[in-house]
């Protein structure tokens, strides 16, 4: 097992990595001794590993109280909270209560938000189950709901107790699923550290063949990543909105086809590859390091061309994305692989960069297995 730290003072919390850590009552007992446990999963995480991880804290937890949610982005809404909330009240659940998150980003998401809010705040861990979830969002303490006229809209920074990430269940996750995961390890490579990009770029066959060491280290490494940002700008007052890589170009795509269309981490592969050939038409990235970029999302079965808009319909659509500043769109751009800064760039400039197609480029998602370099 692995163990990195998110170091936030106080609030400092380990995250434990390792191929079957549901299964082990020692990787609860710190968490769960005594405690009331409320897990919040899914109706379809919820049949794959709730029973195992009652197993492990059968000895442990005071008792465990399960809240199954509906399956979709579509139920991260207010009726949903409500019905975490219910279930919380129902069972008579006290403010010692721990709050386990046992699913996706979406689960992670609610369930985070419901423990930030539930009594003015409960305690609560992260068991993500997804590879976006397991490198992405359950370190670092974002949480929240959509809202009708906004994803995200609703939320708070509340950190967890503890992180639990058993690489295993991704044994059971979908491929197009485990690929969308893939683009935010890609992201934390190509914007944050050349160093484990190189190291990605070498491994990606094992990583994709769910090869479980070298799965575990590429979480592990990622984590390393995000957990560093985190620690140093947890609000995100500037440095943690690096971590937004290729989403201004991404959000643009998931809102402009309609959410669920494309999956986040597609829409972000499609942006990454625009960001970064928006940082070679500013000068600050070399061509060949764009496609490295490039040719790891392919690699990756991902999505490296962006479907096509109207220029204004682009404008539009990335005017609403969060580091707009005064309606001008703002990109996360690279001085060189591993250097992220943010900047704007001109009508002109990205005019030209979104009527101009890749040669040979295919927009599907979940491509077909291709060669690491094509
Ligand atoms: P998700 O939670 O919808 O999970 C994807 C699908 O996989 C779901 O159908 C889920 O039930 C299923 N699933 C989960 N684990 C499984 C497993 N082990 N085996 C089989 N199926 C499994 O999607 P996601 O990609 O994990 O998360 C996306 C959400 O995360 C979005 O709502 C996004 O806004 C949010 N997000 C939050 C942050 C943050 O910092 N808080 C960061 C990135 C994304
Ligand atoms: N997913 C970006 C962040 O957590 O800041």
């Amino acid at each position: 097992m692995t163990t990195v730290t998110v170091d936030l003072g106080s609030r400092s919390y380990p995250i434990e990595i390792g191929p079957g850590l549901l299964d082990d009552s020692s990787c609860w007992e710190p968490y769960a001794q005594g405690r009331t446990l409320a897990v919040v999963t899914n109706s379809t995480v919820g049949p794959l590993y709730a029973r195992r991880l009652c197993k492990s804290v059968a000895g442990l937890a005071a008792r465990v109280v399960m809240v199954e949610l509906p399956d979709g982005e579509e139920y991260k809404t207010s009726a949903t909270l409500n019905r975490v909330y219910d279930a919380l009240l129902e069972a008579r659940c006290d403010r010692q209560t721990l709050i386990v998150a046992l699913g996706g980003g979406v689960v992670g998401d609610i369930a985070g938000f419901a423990a930030a809010t539930y009594q003015r705040g409960v305690p609560f861990i992260q068991v993500p189950t997804t590879l976006l979830a397991q490198v992405d969002s359950s370190v670092g303490g974002k949480t929240g709901i959509n809202h009708p006229r906004g994803k995200n809209m609703i939320g708070a920074f509340y950190q967890p107790e503890a992180v639990l990430i058993d690489t295993a269940t991704l044994g059971t996750l979908p491929d197009r699923e485990f690929s969308a995961g893939l683009a935010e390890v890609i992201k934390h490579g190509a914007a944050c550290d050349a160093g484990y990009f190189a190291w990605l770029e070498n491994e990606l066959p094992a990583v994709l063949a769910r090869h479980p060491a070298t799965l575990a280290e590429a979480i592990a490494g990622s984590c390393r990543i995000k957990a560093r940002v985190v620690a140093a700008d947890e609000r995100e007052a500037g440095l943690r909105a690096v971590l937004n890589f290729g989403h201004t170009f991404g959000h643009a795509i998931e809102n402009g086809l309609g959410y669920g269309t494309w999956l986040h981490g597609e829409a972000v592969a499609a942006g990454m590859v625009l960001a970064a050939r928006l940082s070679v038409d500013m000068g600050s990235l070399e061509p060949r390091e764009a496609r490295r970029i490039r040719d790891a999302l392919a690699y990756a079965r991902l999505p490296v061309t962006a479907p096509v808009f109207e220029f204004a319909r682009w404008m539009d659509l990335m005017e609403l994305d969060k580091k707009a500043s005064a309606g001008t769109p703002r990109f996360v751009l690279l001085r060189g692989l591993g250097a992220a800064y943010i900047a704007g760039a001109s009508e002109e400039r990205l005019a030209a960069l979104l009527a101009t197609g890749e040669e040979g480029a295919r927009t599907d998602p979940l491509q077909p297995l291709a060669g690491p370099n094509p």
